[in-house]
């Protein structure tokens, strides 16, 4: 049953809850068996990009004291299989919001991939990922000069129809206001904060990088008051929604982030960790909301 309590809406789109799980942590969705996906509020898939990608060789990750370091590199089927097969599949099971998480190397992937999103009616939102630190002459290219971010936003806002755009960003940038202001000027319905920190760990063994990339996105509980941090600036800056992302592990940091600003929080790293992470969440956020006086989760948004 739904609680009110807890939902929110999103850039017009009616979730139970605010809580989801973050692209590149939770795959397509159905390999997430272990509970009813329908007790989240929308799920971010796995990147998607124009061909098909085996991402990068091993090894991709490495522990840090706080959380890990990935260079996964953006496997994944393809943007026609994953309107053929995965988003389908997922639908049929899950009625909550689903979002596409989409890259590219180049405008014109993201456009392609975007538009063909965009025709897809199971897909609730788009997701633009411009800061993918783990991919070479695309990614994070684009999420971290205003001029490019802003150039993505609006080829992509012409070709999307009928659906909002979110651009997620990097914080792996001086001013991560003025890529924000950037994205929403470009006509961005809302934005996605944060994408992975730059990061690298080196073997005391063999004295070389332990990831096969070299560096990695750090992510994780330890980058969660950086995540704070940005979604409080951009939230105060921009009008448009956020999805706060970054550390997230309970029920606590879901609110805090929903103090900062954020209409909707995305999980991430956790879903790793344990992988009944955000169904423990959402069914303790009631309870923590008693004990912190809230009655409804949208009294909170931005209040800090
Ligand atoms: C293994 C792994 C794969 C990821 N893949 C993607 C991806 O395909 N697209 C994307 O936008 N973000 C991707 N991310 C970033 C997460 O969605 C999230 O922004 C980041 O990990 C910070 O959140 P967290 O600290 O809760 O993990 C990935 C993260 C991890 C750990």
């Amino acid at each position: 049953m739904v609680n009110e309590r807890l939902s929110v809406t999103l850039a017009g789109v009616k979730m139970d809850n605010p809580v989801v799980p973050a692209s590149g942590t939770f795959g397509f969705g159905l390999e997430m068996d272990r509970y009813d996906l329908n007790v989240l509020g929308g799920i971010s898939l796995k990147g998607t990009t124009l061909e098909p990608r085996y991402g990068n060789p091993l090894p991709r990750i490495a522990e840090t004291p706080s959380g890990l370091l990935n260079c996964v590199g953006l496997q994944n089927p393809g943007i026609d299989a994953f309107l053929a097969t995965k988003v389908p599949a997922l639908r049929k099971v899950y009625g909550g919001a689903i979002i596409a998480n989409i890259s590219g190397f180049s405008l014109e992937e993201y456009v392609k991939c975007c538009e063909r999103a965009s025709a897809c009616g199971d897909i609730d939102i788009i997701e633009v990922n411009v800061s993918c630190p783990n991919v070479h002459g695309g990614g994070m290219a684009f999420g971290t000069s205003a001029k490019a971010a802003a150039e993505v936003t609006s080829a992509v806002k012409k070709v999307v129809k009928g659906k909002p755009v979110f651009i997620k960003l990097s914080p792996n940038v001086t001013d991560i206001v003025e890529i924000a202001k950037a994205c929403e000027d470009a006509g961005a319905d809302g934005l996605t904060l944060i994408n992975t920190l730059l990061g690298m760990r080196i073997s005391l063994a063999t004295r070389k990088p332990l990831l096969s990339n070299r560096t990695g996105g750090l992510s994780g509980r330890g980058i969660f008051p950086v995540a704070v941090r940005m979604v409080w600036q951009v939230a105060h800056a921009c009008s448009i929604p956020v999805m706060g992302c970054g550390g997230v592990a309970s029920a606590q940091d879901v609110i805090e982030m929903m103090m900062a600003g954020a209409t909707a929080v995305q999980v991430g790293s956790e879903n790793l960790r344990n992988p009944l992470a955000c169904k423990e969440i959402i069914e303790s956020l009631p309870e923590e909301m008693d004990r912190l006086g809230i009655g409804s989760l949208t009294d909170i948004i931005g209040v800090a």
